[in-house]
């Protein structure tokens, strides 16, 4: 068999499934918010698995919750392809961040089986836990498990906003088992390719249908906590005062700076949570709590901009006789994409008559912790004015067919390689 092979997906159909799926939200529609381990979530999930069982796939669970939809083999004993992404929403999100990957990775499984095809490897459609951040403050839970990119231990110690443990939420979910049997070794699958929206402008604003990702972009975030002073916002003359508010103002205003003048176009940093405490209105700030965002594709970049920001934070502390601590969430390296499966993403897209470009992912994805363990790949769909992590994100029906039926030409390219 050959890339060549094309797939009709009906766009309705797939779009129906992905406005469903938005049902189950915390937020009023047109926002969507399933935040982990949530009875939402929870709902969410059991849908999908509905979806995926009345179209003939095997499911397994594993203990942290990734799932497993499972299009069996002509050799069941060859490591199987997969495809796959999440479906945990932030607050304020759209309904197509994630979804597009696993529901789409359904309607191409189902493509695949309903031309007749048995593919040589089984074909696997994964819907990772947590991919966002938004409960334990860090991302790609169920990626990281399973690339061993994070160790248990490191999972079981997060607590969640109010103070919960993560295996208190998780056993209450209903997940069980030991989190160490969540690892998956390197081999495992012969190859991973996640279906995404571009969540950036670059695809609409060319008019390309299909982005061909090359590598994602190396993430990093840390939490700065600023102590000062406070005191009666009356009484405490300016001179005297050690705002941490003030403090960490300046500090964000260098930490876009920082990244605005980094020298590369691919610097992005983003201060997206600060909490002052106490918080009244007659209160000078005595602490605040800020989380801190650093990307780019370049790991030596990330890290030069890191090291301005650092000692721009040093110099601010020192002015304003505040103290500043830092705790590092995460440093991820960035990961490139296999040329064979680039090369498989290209062959379908064409041979559906698409164009498709060459690009990085700017944003960080379950993609870039398999690459750990299996050659890694990414098929990018439009986003209508680039827009995502917000109620008005937008990719057309026929978008999402397309990067569907063209992740189903490429999963079957694969699943007939050879090899073990
Ligand atoms: C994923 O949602 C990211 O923040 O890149
Ligand atoms: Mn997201
Ligand atoms: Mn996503």
């Amino acid at each position: 068999m050959s890339g060549a092979r094309t797939f009709a997906i009906d766009a309705t159909r797939l779009d129906g499934w992905l406005r469903e799926l938005a049902r189950f939200s915390d937020a009023p529609a047109p926002a969507v918010e399933r935040v982990l381990y949530t009875p939402t979530d929870l709902a969410g999930r059991a849908f999908v698995r509905g979806l995926a069982e009345s179209l003939g796939l095997a499911v397994r669970v594993d203990a942290v919750g990734n799932t497993f939809f499972r299009l069996e083999g002509r050799e069941p004993a060859l490591a199987a392809v997969a495809t796959g992404s999440h479906l945990d929403a932030i607050p304020n999100a759209g309904r197509f961040d994630g979804t597009v990957g696993v529901l789409g990775g359904l309607a191409a499984l189902e493509a695949i089986r309903g031309a007749g095809i048995t593919p040589r490897r089984a074909i696997e459609v994964i819907a990772f836990t947590s991919e966002e951040p938004t409960r334990f403050g860090l991302g790609c839970v169920g990626s990281r498990l399973m690339s061993g990119a994070i160790a248990p231990e490191a999972v079981r110690a997060l607590r969640d906003a109010a103070g919960r443990p993560f295996e208190e939420v998780r056993a209450d979910a209903g997940f069980v088992g030991a989190l160490e049997e969540v690892r998956l070794p390197e081999g495992h699958y012969h190859a991973f390719v996640e279906l995404h929206v571009e969540q950036g402008p670059v695809l609409e604003r060319e008019g390309v249908a299909i982005g061909v990702v090359t590598a994602i972009a190396a993430p990093a975030s840390y939490v700065l906590e600023i102590e000062g002073e406070g005191g009666h916002a009356g009484a405490v003359l300016m001179p005297d005062r050690k705002d941490a508010l003030c403090a960490a103002a300046e500090i964000i205003l260098a930490v876009e700076d920082a990244a605005r003048t980094s020298g590369s176009d691919d610097t992005v940093a983003t201060v997206g949570v600060c909490r002052v405490f106490p918080g009244a209105i007659n209160g000078i700030a005595a602490r605040v709590h800020l989380e801190l965002d650093l990307r780019d594709t370049s790991l030596a970049a990330r890290e030069e901009a890191f090291a301005v920001m650092a000692a721009a934070i040093e110099r601010i502390a020192a002015a304003r006789r505040v103290r500043v601590s830092r705790r590092t969430i995460n440093e991820d390296p960035p990961a490139q994409a296999d040329a064979a499966i680039v090369a498989a993403v290209e062959a379908s897209a064409a041979a559906h008559g698409l164009t498709s470009r060459r690009m990085p992912s700017r944003a960080y994805h379950d993609a870039l912790f398999m690459a750990r363990i299996a050659p890694m790949g990414m098929v990018f769909v439009p986003s209508a004015r680039g827009v995502s992590h917000r109620p008005d994100e937008y990719t057309a029906p026929e978008d999402v067919a397309r990067g569907a039926a063209v992740l189903a030409g490429t999963l079957l390219k694969l699943a007939e390689d050879g090899d073990g």
